[in-house]
């Protein structure tokens, strides 16, 4: 007998769906241009770790630490991506998908992350590139999903300088090899993430905890993430699109009106949602809310480095999967802010500890549109693990079909009122790795047996089809799915 999650079993609750997009709405209320897509990481997926010239990378070393990642799970196999790509790639063609978004692991074409090229990893994402234009699917590239080349960490990785000049080195790489057919490009995969999570609290790869590798990574990513995107720019047809993407999260106070409250979730606004943003608007870093970080920052800073940090994006992706409750902690000098845990809250939650509330990605679709001189934006990452289980070649996951349509939902209504959203990509294709939480959460339209690497469409992949194919959705589609998801 299968225990289901709380949440699963009671009522869902009316933030799962769109309170101002009424019901139904369609494919063609987003207009004809904008991108149905969804998303991947090669580490995530790709599996092959060893395979055919590819060196390692720190994601290879960190789950080979004791202790680091969940029941001990490693991504050496993963979802196969790299063997089943074709497979994968057929189920997103037939979905109805018009983009797929996947990154390139550094440590495959430059093994040592620098200097030679291993040719065979490169053919790897040249075939995968023309497999999505075989099917119809715009390729959309990520430089840097979070895979560092081990030899470029043995050399002080993000922490390091140079790291920006050898990052634009892979990126002259790439672009040269396969910008005759990537139209739309994106440096950096979420920096507050693997800067925060990587260098801060020890959680990701390479595992560090130590505030000066924090601060000296977080500015090497901003150089980087501009730098990035000159070299894209210098190697690339004027034609490509070149974004960088970003993690973010709407934020309310525990106490609303609370003073301490309230500044300390504008203390986290500016950490976790504007300080790698403001400095590609020739802003700087967000330090009016953080002034024990401006001294702190300035040892890592040269003259010269608030232009460099500036870059002229076509877009971002935003990745939003949940809001944030902060509260006033006189334990954290950096920010004096903590956040809330859904658990405690008494609030839905996914299988990450993520509150259920897809109206966050609308409130950061109005946040980051309100910067005068914001590029397009493209929700480039937006999804829910919920636990599946598949019965007789059916997956039923009421839970993450009412997730997804509710998200499109938002988006629509940020849509309306005047925001320039060109794009929805879902995470996430399949099932992967999910980091430090190993294979338990499951975020993929398309559920993977990791015994037999059997894909299974799941039901909110049906939805998603059905919805990409243009079919109106009955007008009591929300109540049939909270019932649904109550059953
Ligand atoms: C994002 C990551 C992505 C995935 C989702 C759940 O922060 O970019 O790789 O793990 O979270």
């Amino acid at each position: 007998m299968i225990k289901l999650p709380p949440q699963l079993i009671e009522p869902l609750p009316a933030a799962f769906y769109p309170a101002t997009a009424p019901l139904p709405f369609s494919r063609a209320d987003f207009g004809a241009g904008f991108h149905w897509g969804a998303a991947a990481a090669a580490y995530q997926t790709e599996g092959a770790w060893q395979h055919q010239g590819k060196g390692p990378s720190i994601w290879d070393d960190f789950t080979r630490r004791k202790g680091t990642i969940r029941r001990g799970e490693h991504g050496r196999v993963a979802a196969d991506f790299y063997h089943r790509h074709e497979t994968d790639l057929d189920l997103a063609q037939g979905m109805g998908l018009t983009d797929f978004r996947f990154s390139a692991a550094w440590s495959r074409v430059l093994p040592e992350g620098l200097g030679a090229v291993n040719r065979r990893g490169l053919d790897f994402y040249d075939r995968l590139v023309d497999a999505c234009l075989e099917r119809d699917l715009q390729p959309w590239l990520t430089l840097y999903h979070w895979d560092l080349p081990s030899a470029l960490q043995a050399r002080g990785g993000w922490a390091n300088r140079n790291i920006v000049g050898w990052f634009s080195d892979y990126a002259q790489v790439m672009a040269r090899r396969l910008g005759d057919r990537v139209a739309h490009w994106a440096v950096l995969n979420e920096p507050m993430v693997f800067v925060g999570a990587g260098h801060l609290l020890g959680v990701h790869a390479p595992g560090r905890r130590h505030l000066g590798a924090f601060l000296a990574a977080a500015h090497h990513a901003t150089l980087a993430q501009a730098e990035g995107g000159r070299a894209l720019r210098a190697h690339l047809p004027d034609s490509a699109r070149i974004g960088t993407t970003f993690s973010c999260s709407y934020l309310t106070p525990h106490r609303p009106g609370h003073a301490r409250d309230e500044a300390a979730t504008r203390r986290a606004d500016a950490i976790l949602n504007r300080f790698f943003v403001e400095p590609t608007l020739g802003l700087g870093y967000p330090l009016a809310e953080l002034p024990a970080l401006r001294w702190l920052l300035e040892r890592y800073q040269k003259p010269g480095d608030d232009q460099r940090m500036q870059f002229d994006f076509d877009f971002w992706g935003v990745q939003n999967y949940t809001r944030e409750v902060v509260k006033f902690s006189p334990w954290l000098p950096l920010q004096w802010a903590t956040l809330v845990p859904a658990k405690q809250r008494g609030v839905p939650y996914t299988d990450m500890g993520w509150e259920v509330y897809p109206e966050s990605i609308y409130q950061m679709l109005k946040q980051f549109s309100a910067y005068p001189n914001a590029p397009k934006l493209l929700v480039t990452e937006s999804g829910s693990a919920f636990p599946d289980v598949a019965i007789g070649g059916v997956v039923d996951d009421p839970a993450r079909r009412a997730y997804l349509q509710a998200a499109v939902g938002q988006v629509l209504r940020a849509q309306r009122e005047g925001v320039d959203v060109g794009g929805y990509f879902a995470w996430s294709l399949t099932d992967n790795f999910e980091w430090a939480e190993g294979y338990g959460p499951r975020f993929g339209l398309i559920h993977v047996d990791y015994e037999t690497q059997q894909r299974t469409l799941k039901n909110s992949g049906r939805w998603y089809q059905q919805f990409l194919g243009d079919a109106p959705l009955p007008a009591s589609a929300g109540q049939e799915q909270a019932t649904a998801a109550r059953d």
